[in-house]
């Protein structure tokens, strides 16, 4: 019952100003629940023209695996490690309270005050299932607790933990990999190469699919390249600082070694995404695995010229992560990943979609609008492609 009250409220339009705009807009069905809302320049539309998110969407299936932000001690690990929280920079630690975070945001759903919301819910086609599940205060901050209550029992229901995508199958015996997904995901795991699975994990010999949610919910500063598309990046001396701009001082992250880093995203899904990483500068697949191939040895190809680590202030790049194998290489030096080994994990990958997503190929509803300026040094890139799926990942260089 709160699982149903949960589902009506996400896909309620009437929530946000002007009325148009639900949870479902930027965490679109169609997509494995992330996408754009319409906007291509990496991040999402809010309820209103030209107001965008600040970062790009999250898929929001799996959520019932996402951990409280805390610190782990690891015998291996010289110092403890963040890891978990809520969003890309984990600062909230519950969907009861996270809720709000969307709803009132004016770059978001700009819903106004809690009193706007309760009067919202109370008029509205599930005014009296609301009373049943959640009780019958119209008390304005009893009401939104409720709706921060119904939605984290439908983010995590099993509705929205499906495990139907084929490496879910694989791991079950039920089906086989291709040659090339098989030398994805090799590669994947290689420790000498793409050594992926060190922060996207993965357990092949185990079906329970908390084990494979390819991320540990860690911290880490990737650097990807400045989006210039972004509004806020028209400012240079902005920057998004993800893990220490966290706000909580019971189990502080605002120590500067913090900054630029963020949460590695579960890959499960990935395929179907618009746009990539938290600033959503890539939007293909392929772009990403090929940035991680490149960015030690060609960094050339990857930031404006003498501007390596562009989206880290000069002051933090010390923070950005040169250790991890697929970057520990000297420039120049050949590249961890050829053409072929890129493809392969691109193919590897697909197999994380979910069944109802693998057909999702047709041109998605509600693209729209603003005119894309390649950002400097990827204007060989090819422009965003609007349809869904591992097929529209394939080869593409
Ligand atoms: C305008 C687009 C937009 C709308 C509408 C929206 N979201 Fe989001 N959502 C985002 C973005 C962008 C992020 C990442 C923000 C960040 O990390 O700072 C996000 C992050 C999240 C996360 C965290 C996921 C994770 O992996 O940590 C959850 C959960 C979530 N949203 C739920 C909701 C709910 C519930 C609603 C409706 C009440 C909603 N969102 C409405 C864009 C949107
Ligand atoms: C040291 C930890 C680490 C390693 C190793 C690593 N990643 Fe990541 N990955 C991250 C983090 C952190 C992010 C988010 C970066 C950001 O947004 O700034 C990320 C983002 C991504 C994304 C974007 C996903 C999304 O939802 O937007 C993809 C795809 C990805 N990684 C694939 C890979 C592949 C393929 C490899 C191996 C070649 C790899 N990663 C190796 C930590 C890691």
């Amino acid at each position: 019952m709160l699982v149903a009250l949960g589902k009506k409220i996400f896909f309620d339009g009437r929530l946000s100003e002007p009325p148009g705009t639900s949870c479902a807009s930027c965490h679109d069905p169609a997509r494995a629940f992330s996408g754009g809302h319409g906007s291509r320049i990496g991040v999402p539309l809010g309820s209103r023209p030209a107001h965008f998110a600040r970062r790009s969407t999250p898929s929001v299936l799996y959520m019932r695996y996402v951990p409280k932000f805390h610190y782990f001690e690891d015998d291996e690990a010289p110092a403890p490690e963040p890891r978990g929280g809520f969003f890309w920079d984990g600062r909230s630690d519950t969907l009861v309270e996270l809720a709000r975070q969307p709803l009132f945001n004016p770059d978001e759903m700009n819903a106004g005050t809690p009193r706007h919301l309760a009067a919202k819910i109370a008029g509205g086609p599930y005014a009296k299932e609301f009373r049943g599940a959640i009780g019958p205060s119209s008390d304005p901050e009893a009401v939104l607790r409720g709706v921060g209550v119904a939605l984290e029992a439908y983010l995590k229901s099993d509705e929205m933990t499906p495990q139907s995508s084929k490496y879910d199958a694989y791991v079950r015996g039920q089906a086989t990999l291709t040659e090339q997904e098989r030398r994805g995901l090799e590669t994947f795991k290689d420790r000498r190469r793409g050594a992926c699975s060190g922060c996207h994990r993965l357990a092949e010999t185990s079906s329970n699919p908390a084990e494979s949610v390819f991320t540990d919910y860690g911290y880490d500063a990737v650097a990807l390249p400045r989006n210039r598309d972004l509004p806020g990046n028209r400012n240079a001396a902005h920057f998004d600082l993800g893990l220490c701009e966290r706000k909580d001082k019971t189990n502080p992250s605002d120590d500067e070694k913090w900054c630029s880093s963020f949460r590695t995203p579960s890959l499960r899904n990935v395929a179907v995404r618009q746009s990539f990483g938290h600033n959503g500068v890539y939007k293909t697949l392929r772009e990403v695995v090929k940035f991680y191939a490149l960015r030690a040895v060609a960094p050339g190809r990857i930031y404006p010229a003498g501007q390596k680590f562009d989206d880290v202030p000069p002051k933090y790049r010390a923070n950005v992560n040169i250790y991890a194998p697929i970057y520990n290489r000297r420039e120049g030096a050949p590249a961890p990943l050829d053409d072929d080994d890129i493809d392969a994990i691109v193919a590897f990958l697909g197999t994380l979609t979910d069944s109802p997503y693998v057909q999702t190929r047709e041109p998605l509803k509600g693209s729209l609008a603003l005119p894309r300026r390649a950002p400097p040094g990827t204007a060989r890139l090819r422009p965003a492609v609007m349809v869904a799926g591992p097929v529209a990942q394939s080869p593409s260089r």
